[in-house]
């Protein structure tokens, strides 16, 4: 019997899954993730570890756990939390959870802070009372962009670059893609696809989305010159990792009007967010719940629980990273 320990509150099923293969489950079961010296203490003489975005495995993390540890389960596509060479010097195996996480964010904080509860909105005095009193709002109130005929760029044509893709295919985008290579010849085709260097990706598209992974060569991709070839009638939107944008310049050139506007999964600080960023009336602030549908977290969880029930098995894990 092997000690599985799972940083964060997972769905049963997957301590279930654990359980089932034969093995102890040592869990923190509060909201929240688990402070650091807590962590440390919790790994302790553990052959697996199931962990969370949120906790940073390196050498220390591996010390506290001990010489058994013989996996790392991240319940994510990204693993910049993890430290992938100090796992591979220690033969620790690393996996993550690619191909359950397709649906990109469905649900938004709308900013109401100009709107009366009992009535419409009033940005920037556009709306006034009507006779009957019930509110009245001006013909071009709140107007946004359309997307038909509209280009959308994915930095990172991936397997959620190329969800969102489909997705904004079927709203009648033209799509560009920047990446390291050419995406296969099935995808562009059904995408409809071109892939083009960063730079013209930004002064061609409407929308720039990333979906790329993070490591130093993705920092801060994006900064200010790139915002500034977006443009001011362009939108940014990021549900990778937050250090792919460069997070100050991106508010200055909110601010600014230097895009449009932005819409926001990940934040470069996680768990902070620029203050910066909460004044602003051109952003969409959502708190890293990208993957938060119970149908792809469970899928996620469980992905982690094959891969640290094959591994502790002797067998090859089912989604190794690198
Ligand atoms: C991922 O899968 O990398 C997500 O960001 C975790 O929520």
């Amino acid at each position: 019997m092997a000690t599985v320990v799972v940083t964060g509150r997972l769905p049963d099923e997957t301590l279930g899954a654990l359980r089932d293969a034969g093995h102890e489950v040592r869990a923190w079961e509060h909201d929240g993730p688990v402070p650091r010296d807590q962590l440390l203490a919790l790994v302790e003489g553990a052959d697996a570890l199931v962990t969370l975005v949120t906790e940073r495995v390196d050498a220390e993390l591996l010390d506290a756990a001990g010489p058994g540890v013989r996996v790392v389960a991240n319940v994510a596509v990204g693993y910049d939390n993890v430290d992938v060479p100090v796992c591979a010097d220690r033969g620790v195996v690393v996996t993550n959870t690619p191909g359950v996480l397709r649906r990109p964010p469905q649900t938004w904080r709308w900013r109401w802070s100009s709107c009366p509860r009992a009535g419409w909105a009033r940005p920037s005095g556009s709306c006034g009372r009507g006779r009957s009193g019930s509110g009245v709002c001006s013909y071009a109130a709140l107007l946004g962009r359309g997307l038909q005929g509209r280009t959308l760029g994915i930095v990172g044509l991936g397997g959620i670059g190329r969800a969102t893709a489909r997705r904004a295919r079927a709203f009648g985008m033209h799509i560009l893609y920047t990446g390291r290579r050419d995406a296969p010849s099935d995808v562009v085709e059904e995408l409809g696809a071109r892939r083009v260097e960063l730079a013209e990706l930004l002064e061609a598209g409407d929308v720039v989305s990333m979906h790329l992974p993070y490591s130093a060569a993705t920092h801060h991709l994006v900064g200010a010159d790139e915002l500034a070839r977006l443009g001011p009638t362009s939108y940014l939107v990021n549900t990778a990792r937050g250090p792919v944008v460069d997070e100050e310049a991106l508010v200055h050139a909110l601010q600014e009007g230097t895009i449009a506007g932005a819409g926001l999964d990940v934040y470069e600080h996680e768990p902070r967010v620029h203050p910066g960023l909460l004044e602003l009336e051109n952003v969409v602030l959502l708190p890293h719940v990208g993957s938060a549908t119970v149908e792809t977290r469970t899928g996620m969880a469980l992905l982690a629980a094959r891969n640290v029930v094959a591994v502790l098995a002797g067998e090859d894990p089912v989604t190794p990273v690198g």
